[in-house]
């Protein structure tokens, strides 16, 4: 059953994830933040009634980890972070309608409610389990207490999500081989009661539910596999003293887990901004509870919990489900992921410090692929863009029609605007309604600066320039049609460039304040004023992308060799820690071909085949072994380390062998070539 079109009648909020407070903010943190703002505004321009809330994370052990780690109280460490964020947002013109934090007192008392709610209906029960627990310390090794192997897939986890693999949530005590985050040691598992959310009896709510969910198809798919087969019941208590506690006199000593009233605060922060504005602009529990159109934006490491977790405990309370999910990519730094601890990151601050307009930010990170995409982020990509579709195509269009309004007529004509252009605007204006119909925030960002790019066709097409003395109506005309399209860009560009946008509006002379307007004003007359034209749009200059480059690469480098070096000595002196063993990504291969190297008798050139890719590696395995045996032998390959030329053949990786007859190390069953050795 497809649902009505937006506008509604009905009012909708728009949520994105909430940031833990517990660090600084990265440009790749920015990406659902910025288009859940894009997506607000441009309901807004059509009319959609709309609030964009959104809060801080104050809970859980991503808080308390980082807290501990400064000496400091969770409280005190997540309200400093809460406070910066709150006023880091608005500099990117992200502008919330409310942004509270999970661990006020309107998010505390909607959690006990709904949670209560839960509890006696019937979908709450308490159960023995193994909680992991450190034999040194003495504590419980709560989510990212412990770090171990994902039973699922086998790669590096925490203790509550396998964050570097196939991406589930992990329940307590299912993390294979758990280390002590805190002393590194193996840990341990104790019995403890907690608290489950059978998650079993929304299965066939659930399994509708995800069927009728917009929004990005990853947020359908993914979770559909899980609902299908058998969904787990959902452990919802903790073992830490920071958090909200179980509403429940016998269970005061446990903490709800972090993933039950984070996303409450959705309700709590949409509530305070009804309180706000009173409920007859905006009304909280209309929207929660009986027909609001519920948008969240999250990133896709996200998605179970939004689609499993989250509508079955709005369902099992009786609040109202969402209607979309929009599941974001991730952000690559020049195709790695960015490293909050190795520093390898363009920080927001930094952003903003480079004196860069955040309408640059917004455009690059909207219009750089569809949203459920990764996307890549390079200074030079950066600048390119902005330069090529905000410098050249739309700043060069409305600066130069404004200036040659402005100089050519005392007053800019008025008039009818051409069939032609009119029609190109309408399909602009049609585009956002569509844009928003069809969850793509991508097209939001496209459309002013495809008009910019019909405008600059048509000027250079019509040559007013030309027109100017010999035919002054037709070079009116082209001017009354150029700056009708200045107008439609300003006007659809507010979504993603609203600084820009409003700059241009305000030259334009319009009187309409800016924020108040609806899309249809696009096609509207214009005000027969001009302000002053400048230039709205200031080119990035190669030096600066240079300096930027350069200053980056510079800091992941130093931090990179920092953390290596500081890596090579343990709490146990002579011991690494697991995390450097796992930097290593050994691979199970295949001896293909073997050759000499002329002038080198200890070694051989080998090409092994590592399941996906054929390696070229140079080992020093010559005089012991008959060259003609190796095709065929399995071995152990280091797969990542750095290259090397060794007697000007290239080596790309290494073959791991034993004592010092260089005894290949091989497997002894049957793992698939290519097989990561843990
Ligand atoms: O993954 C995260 O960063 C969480 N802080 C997101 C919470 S979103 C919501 F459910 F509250
Ligand atoms: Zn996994």
């Amino acid at each position: 059953m497809s649902k009505e079109a937006f506008p509604t009648e009905t009012p909708a909020v728009v949520t994105c994830g909430l940031p833990y407070a517990n660090g600084k903010l990265h440009i790749g943190h920015m990406r659902t933040y910025l288009t859940g703002d894009a997506l607000a505004r441009a309901f807004r321009l059509i009319g959609q009634d709309v609030a964009f809330v959104c809060g801080s994370d104050m809970h859980g052990t991503p808080v308390t980890v980082n807290a501990h780690r400064e000496g400091i109280e969770p409280e005190e460490f997540a309200l400093r972070w809460h406070e910066r964020y709150k006023e880091l947002f608005p500099r990117l013109r992200i502008d919330f309608d409310n942004y509270g934090h999970t661990h006020d007192e309107t998010n505390q008392a909607l959690t006990r409610s709904i949670v209560k709610a839960l509890d006696d209906g019937g979908h709450v029960y308490e159960k023995e389990i193994e909680v992991a627990w450190d034999p040194v310390l003495e504590m419980p090794l709560p989510d990212r207490y412990v770090e171990g192997t994902c039973p699922y897939c086998g790669a590096r986890a925490r203790g509550d999500e396998c964050d570097e693999g196939c991406g589930r949530h992990l329940e307590p005590g299912e993390i294979v081989d758990p280390i002590s985050v805190e002393t590194g040691e193996p840990a341990e598992y104790r019995p403890r009661d907690h608290k489950f959310f059978r998650l079993s009896d929304f299965q066939s709510y659930l399994a509708e539910f995800i069927d009728r969910l917009e929004g990005t198809a990853n947020a359908r798919n993914q979770p559909r596999e899980w609902i299908e087969g058998e969904l787990r019941d959902w452990c919802i208590t903790r073992d830490i003293d920071w958090g909200i506690p179980y509403p429940d006199e016998d269970a005061e000593d446990l903490v709800l887990y972090v993933w039950v009233d984070a996303p409450i605060e959705y309700i709590a922060s949409t509530r305070q901004y009804s309180e706000r504005v009173g409920s007859d602009s905006f009304d909280w529990e209309r929207t929660w509870k009986d027909d609001g159109e519920i948008i969240h934006i999250i990133g896709r490491d996200i998605i179970q919990h939004h689609t499993i977790f989250w509508p079955a405990m709005l369902r099992g309370s009786n609040y109202h489900e969402p209607r979309a999910v929009l599941a974001s990519g991730f952000i690559n730094l020049d195709g790695k992921s960015f490293s909050t601890s190795r520093d390898r990151a363009v920080w927001v601050d930094e952003y903003l410090d480079a004196g860069f307009d955040p309408d640059y930010l917004r455009y690059y990170l909207l219009s750089y692929g569809q949203f459920q995409q990764d996307i890549d982020f390079t200074w030079s990509r950066f600048a390119q863009v902005v330069n090529s579709d905000l410098v050249n195509h739309l700043g060069n269009f409305v600066y130069r029609s404004m200036l040659f309004a402005e100089r050519n007529f005392e007053t800019p004509p008025g008039g009818e605007v051409s069939e032609s252009v009119e029609s190109q605007i309408q399909s602009a204006v049609d585009g956002v309604n569509e844009a928003l119909n069809a969850y793509t925030p991508r097209r939001l960002a496209q459309i002013p600066v495809e008009l910019a790019r019909f405008g600059n066709e048509y000027i250079q097409q019509h040559e007013p320039w030309h027109l100017i003395d010999d035919d002054p109506a037709s070079a009116e005309q082209v001017i009354v049609d150029c700056l009708q399209l200045v107008k439609a860009i300003a006007v659809t560009g507010q979504p993603v460039l609203p600084g820009i946008g409003a700059q241009i509006w305000t030259q334009l002379g319009e009187e309409a304040s800016y924020d108040a307007i609806h899309v249809e004003e696009a096609l509207r007359p214009r005000t027969p004023t001009l302000g002053e034209p400048t230039e709205p749009v200031e080119k990035i200059e190669d030096e600066t992308v240079e300096r930027l480059e350069t200053e980056l690469n510079a800091r992941i480098i130093e931090h990179t060799e920092a953390e290596d070096m500081s890596q090579d000595t343990t709490d146990s002196g002579d011991r690494v820690n697991i995390q450097r063993f796992r930097d290593l990504d050994m691979r199970v291969g295949e001896i293909l071909e073997v050759e000499g190297i002329d002038g080198a008798d200890e070694l051989v050139k080998l090409k092994v085949d590592i399941g996906d890719e054929t390696r070229q590696i140079v080992a020093g395995i010559r005089q012991f072994y008959d060259l003609d045996d190796l095709p065929g032998q399995r071995v152990v390959v280091v797969a990542n380390l750095e290259k090397a030329e060794i007697f000007g053949v290239e080596s790309d990786g290494m073959v791991l062998a034993a004592g010092d007859d260089a005894d290949l190390l091989t497997t002894v069953g049957d793992a698939p070539l290519g097989s990561k050795v843990l």
